[in-house]
């Protein structure tokens, strides 16, 4: 209800879309360690919660493949794409098997079990402390434990359904 008792109607999800691509956003990869290996997708919709305690949040869609195992999992890793990464971001984007994903990039496993992108911009190590289902997606909230970041600055973005890069 809005003001007065009037009740408003929701966008449409094309338009929102639309509006939404406008907003620039950092491209990252999301990992995780499922009981069958690592999983992983890529994603822009993370952001910063709080620094204290350190916490991000995470989007992911509950049809993705990767679903499964972020549901059941206690650790995630968000790595941050430098504009090196941008068939690696395609690659984890959808429609390819777990195992195609990892044989791209240089990965290493964290401490969580969580694969980390040896050469991303910044990589979190992040425990699952709440999540939240909203719309089509779940609200991961990660504790941030472990924290890696490169000297390069190099950013890849993607703004207007295109990568971009930006810093240096
Ligand atoms: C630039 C870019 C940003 C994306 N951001 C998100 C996101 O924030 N959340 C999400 O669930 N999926 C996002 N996706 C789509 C997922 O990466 C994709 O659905 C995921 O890899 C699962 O696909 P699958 O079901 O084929 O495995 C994004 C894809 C691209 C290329």
């Amino acid at each position: 209800m809005g003001i007065m008792g009037h009740s408003f109607e929701t966008v449409e999800s094309m338009e929102f879309r639309h509006g939404m691509s406008r907003l620039g956003a950092a491209v990252n990869i999301v990992t995780t360690r499922a009981d069958d290996g690592p999983c992983g997708f890529t994603a822009s919709a993370v952001c910063s919660v709080s620094d204290t305690p350190a916490t991000l949040l995470a989007c992911v869609n509950r049809t993705s493949s990767c679903f499964p195992a972020f549901e059941t999992a206690h650790f995630f890793c968000v790595n941050t794409l430098a504009p090196s990464h941008e068939a690696l971001s395609n690659l984890f984007g959808g429609k390819t098997t777990m195992a195609e994903r990892f044989a791209a990039g240089e990965w290493i496993e964290g401490r969580t079990g969580a694969p980390l992108l040896k050469d991303a911009l910044v990589s979190f190590e992040c425990e699952l402390t709440h999540s939240l289902d909203q719309g089509t997606h779940r609200v991961l909230f990660g504790r941030v434990i472990g924290l890696s970041a490169a000297d390069r600055q190099e950013a890849l973005l993607y703004c207007g359904r295109r990568y971009v890069t930006v810093g240096g």
